[in-house]
């Protein structure tokens, strides 16, 4: 049965999608088949942490949106990343959303079937044969965000040890209750390494009702590594890789 798995955060730069890219790339390790949908399409990002480049990006998450393309053409076999460090039948699809101007423009200006994007979802869970598939949202909620908890067998949201980031995620924690996702998972990301992360552990869960999958520290080498790169593979003996494991040790379960 394939698991689906929505990263999301109330705020912008939380860290999504370098949580998406990790906990992707981990769970492909395992010897899974997986898939990851930048279904941020007003500001396109996670395909840079594989070193996509733009030139060829034929086709995005965007045309077959507009019905030029099949989902699957739109997906590109991205497992190269794990330079075979993964067990035998890993693989990464990446479908990634256009950095073109114009379709962004359009999105913006005219939206899209949603219930196609649902569709989408499925077809590449049915043709691509995923166990996983990851979407990585645009903050906030809009509608592709809504659809996107509503089908997850997953959610994990990420907050900043931040007072805004505490407000939004209550609202967003209410509405996906509403919505009866199965599990959620929360993760705090970003916190200063002199904090109380057992404390600030236990405060979160208590306000929220939710588990904690971990706290992450702020990491100067993720700073460094500037999304030119996903941080578990460059470096996998660092101690934020092994909080990474453990999340998708969650996930895997
Ligand atoms: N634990 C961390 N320590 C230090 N920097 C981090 C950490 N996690 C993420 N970052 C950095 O924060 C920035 C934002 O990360 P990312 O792009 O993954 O966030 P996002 O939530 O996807 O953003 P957006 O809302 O714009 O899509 C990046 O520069 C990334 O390197
Ligand atoms: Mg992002």
């Amino acid at each position: 049965m394939v698991k689906v798995v929505s990263v999301h955060s109330f705020r912008g730069g939380t860290g999504k999608s370098n949580t998406t890219a990790n906990l992707a790339a981990t769970v492909a390790r395992h010897g899974k088949r997986v898939g990851i949908v930048d279904t941020d399409i007003q500001s396109p990002g996670i395909h840079v942490l594989f070193g996509f480049d733009e030139s060829h990006m034929n086709l995005a998450l965007n045309d077959y949106l507009w019905g030029r393309c099949s989902v699957e053409e739109a997906a590109y076999d991205v497992s190269h990343v794990l330079h075979e460090t993964g067990a035998a039948g890993s693989a990464i699809y990446l479908i990634p959303s256009s950095l073109k101007a114009g379709e962004i423009a359009r999105v913006l200006r005219e939206g899209y079937d949603v219930g196609l994007l649902n569709d989408g979802f499925q077809g590449l869970i049915q043709q691509l044969n995923l166990d996983f598939l990851f979407i990585d949202t645009h903050p906030g909620l809009n509608e592709e965000t809504l659809l996107s908890i509503t089908i997850s067998d997953v959610l994990l949201l990420i907050m900043r040890p931040d007072r805004q980031d505490f407000q939004g995620t209550a609202v967003t924690v209410d509405i996906a209750r509403r919505l009866e996702v199965p599990k959620m998972l929360l993760m705090v990301n970003k916190a200063l390494s002199s904090f109380d992360f057992a404390a600030l552990k236990s405060e979160v869960e208590a306000t929220y009702g939710v588990p904690v999958a971990s706290i992450l520290p702020l990491t100067e080498e993720m700073i460094q590594l500037g999304s030119s790169d996903i941080f578990s593979l460059r470096f996998p003996d660092h101690p934020l890789t092994q909080i990474y494991a453990h999340i998708a040790n969650l996930l895997l379960d």
